[in-house]
């Protein structure tokens, strides 16, 4: 396998697996509409097809003229495109779907692939574009996947959890990092104990890569750190990655509601831990970052860059106003 074709691949996760196939030396093509600038135009060993991968032609076209062994679809968002794509590139020797642990449809620790069960998704929700349906068509999208590989296609699916890392567009981390850097008092929804499970980007490229490679037609297989951590440690990892110290506050939603913040506003924060096992892709030969050296990469790019995640999180005078009334307590 030395070729591939990456459907998207100029914004995040799929920046970030070209990055892992050039490593790897293959040859690269990268399928966008070019709405975003292409972080690779100077570099002669990727290749560029403009077009949008919800026109089927556009992607028969690109299937012709590059002729991958791989096929990486980063942008699959309904189950019509990946019903599409495993029929326009059902004699490659791999394609991978990027799908995502909220296709799993039962809360249980952890999410098994052959165990948890998936999202249904009626038909309405299947053509559906609202956030609130997104776990319900990635689950679609694996059992597309699902129904690819019956029919003899080297399909497979890879599900991370909450990926972080350079280029992350979400912000959910650099909010953290934000608060961190900038204040001594850093505040925690809740007791601090509460789990999401988060994927290290490059961790995620380089799953991608290996189930390609290793990966068994009509599997799916779980993407997230090895080590996992609860908000409050996660807080406590940042603080020594900017060597600096804070004083952790705590507070319910009681205390919140005086700041008009729920325990939801808070990036990164679920009632309930969303934990996904990754033994099935480490018995692929998968290994995961060491958390301290992703996060000393994740807190390096935020330093450079000008995400501080502001827009998706509590403001910090609405948390001034908790503090303060902890305080008098
Ligand atoms: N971020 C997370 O925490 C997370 C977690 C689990 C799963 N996922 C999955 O990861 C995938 C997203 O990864 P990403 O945003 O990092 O991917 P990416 O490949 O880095 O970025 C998306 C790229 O796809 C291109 N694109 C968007 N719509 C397109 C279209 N209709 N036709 C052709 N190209 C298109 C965009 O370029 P143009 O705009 O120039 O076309 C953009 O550069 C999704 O499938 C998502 O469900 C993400």
């Amino acid at each position: 396998m030395d070729s591939a074709l990456v459907i998207g691949g100029t914004r995040f996760i799929g920046r970030h697996l070209v990055e892992e196939l050039l490593e790897h030396e293959y040859d690269v093509t990268i399928f966008t509409r070019g709405n975003h600038d292409n972080p690779f135009e100077s570099d002669d060993r990727v290749s560029h097809i403009e077009g949008d991968r919800t026109n089927d032609s556009a992607l028969e076209a690109a299937a012709t003229t590059v002729d991958p062994d791989a096929v990486f679809d980063c942008v699959a968002y309904h189950p019509k495109d990946v019903q599409a794509a495993t029929r326009i590139f059902d004699d490659r020797e791999a394609y991978v779907y990027v799908s995502s642990g909220a296709a799993y449809g039962r809360e249980e620790v952890p999410k098994r692939e052959d165990e948890t069960p998936l999202e249904a998704c009626t038909t309405e929700q299947a053509i559906d574009d609202s956030s609130d349906t997104y776990g319900n068509r990635k689950a679609a999208g694996d059992r597309a996947v699902f129904a690819a590989a019956e029919k003899g296609r080297n399909a497979m699916s890879v599900r991370p959890c909450i990926v972080y890392g350079p280029h992350d567009y979400t912000e959910r981390l650099d909010w953290w990092i934000d608060r961190v850097n900038r204040f001594d008092r850093v505040l925690v929804p809740g007791d601090g104990t509460n789990i999401w499970h988060r994927a290290y980007v490059v961790d995620v490229a380089s799953a991608l890569r290996i189930v390609a490679e290793r990966g068994e037609a009509g599997e799916a297989y779980n993407v997230g750190d090895r080590r996992l951590t609860t908000l409050e440690e996660l807080v406590e990892v940042i603080a020594a990655q900017l060597e600096t110290d804070v004083e952790i506050v705590h507070a319910g939603p009681h205390e919140l509601a005086a700041g008009g913040i729920d325990l939801e506003d808070y990036l990164l924060y679920r009632s309930y831990p969303h934990v996904l096992s990754t033994a099935k892709l480490a018995d692929l030969g998968w290994e995961s970052t060491p958390l301290e050296e992703a996060m000393e990469r994740a807190v390096d790019a935020h330093l450079e860059s000008d995400r501080d995640g502001s827009e998706h999180g509590p403001d910090r005078e609405a948390e001034e106003r908790v503090l303060g009334i902890l305080e008098t307590l």
